[in-house]
């Protein structure tokens, strides 16, 4: 019998509203520093309602960027410790999100953000509330945030348990102000995150459990997606199925499919949910070899037959924009390298070697 444990320590607050109508749990200590984006908060709406139910006076960060990098959050920390700040409030996609986690860490250790990669850090972060305004990162529930990281081009995730929010609130009308470009990419990421994490070798009982169902949630928004119309029924499901995509991952981590989209995005501009589903059919068909019985359960969950099915339906989502990117022979060799020496290989079922990863690669680009 598999020995396992499941730790979710963020409270969860969900519905349309939710915000105005919880209020009080979002004060979580005197000063907030409220760190976004720079302008999906306020179109989302979030803006407005967190500032009707603040009691007091606040600090604000909107200078996050997409892939957020060392400098952001390294000012972001000086500006929140120089401001009093005992908690933060992020608001917006997984960008801002992310850097509010590493922001919090900062704000309480004057260190380099660098070095924490290296060293951790001793004094416990600042209470973050998150609000999220796509439905895919599921950073709202887990322990991890994503930074760009120049000298090593790449991104790299930073883990801990003080990265979980103290508080998510969940309204899926704030996701309505996205571009449906970006509702498709984010909806994509979480699919990515239920997928690799019933996949991953760090799967348990209880994550199968919240990959499962999340599945089932999203497979119930296939229509909508390809038709890139929602209803709030739509929004609501898909960004549960994100949550519990995120909650899945919490307990798991990521596989090789994170591995090598980062470096998509990285060098190719790609944004997140894009990238990994360029890898993802072929995963898939990878996966079949060494883990059939899961692999069979996901397509059958998402009404597919097999990883061609899946191709097809990425392709469709993606309006066959995707069926074009193409890399060079040695791109492709240069991501493999960066892909095979990370975490997320050996949480791989399979034991997958730099082989198979170039096997992948060359079924899922052109050159
Ligand atoms: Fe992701």
């Amino acid at each position: 019998m598999k020995k396992f444990g499941f730790s979710m320590p963020t409270k969860i607050l969900f519905g349309p509203g939710i915000v105005r109508e919880e209020g009080g749990a979002l004060a979580l200590g005197k000063k907030p520093f409220l760190v976004t984006g720079k302008s999906s908060a306020r179109r989302s709406g979030a803006w407005d309602d967190v500032l009707a139910v603040l009691p007091g006076g606040y600090e604000v960060f909107d200078q996050v960027e997409n892939n957020p990098s060392v400098e952001t959050v390294r000012r972001g920390g000086r500006l929140a410790r120089a401001a009093d700040c005992d908690y933060i409030i992020a608001i917006g996609g997984g960008s801002p999100l992310d850097a509010a986690k590493i922001i919090a860490v900062l704000a309480a250790n004057d260190v380099d953000p660098l070095d924490l990669y290296t060293e951790g850090w001793s004094r416990r972060a600042l209470p973050v509330a998150a609000i999220p305004t796509t439905a895919g990162t599921g950073s709202e529930v887990t322990q991890y945030a994503v930074l760009t990281i120049a000298d090593e081009e790449t991104k790299k995730g930073l883990g801990g348990f003080d990265l979980f929010p103290r508080v998510a609130y969940l309204d899926p009308r704030y996701t309505r102000s996205q571009p449906l470009e970006v509702t498709v990419d984010t909806a994509v990421d979480a699919l990515s995150h239920l997928i690799e994490g019933y996949l991953a070798r760090r799967a348990a009982p209880a994550s199968d459990f919240t990959a499962l169902k999340g599945l089932e949630l999203w497979a119930e928004n296939i229509a909508a997606l390809k038709a890139g119309s929602f209803s709030l029924e739509n929004r609501a499901s898909l960004l549960l199925a994100s949550t519990l995509g995120g909650i899945t991952i919490a307990q798991t981590g990521t596989c090789l499919v994170h591995a090598l989209g980062y470096s998509l995005t990285y060098f190719h501009g790609l944004p997140h949910g894009r990238a990994n589903a360029v890898f993802l059919a072929e995963y898939l068909r990878y996966t079949e070899t060494v883990e059939p019985q899961r692999t069979e359960e996901i397509l059958g969950l998402l009404g597919l037959s097999s990883p061609e099915d899946f191709g097809e339906l990425i392709s469709g989502l993606f309006r066959q924009k995707l069926d074009n990117f193409s890399l060079s022979k040695a791109e492709k060799r240069r991501y493999v390298q960066k892909a095979v020496s990370t975490r997320n290989m050996s949480n791989s079922r399979g034991e997958p070697g730099l082989e198979e990863l170039m096997k992948i690669v060359e079924a899922s680009v052109k050159s």
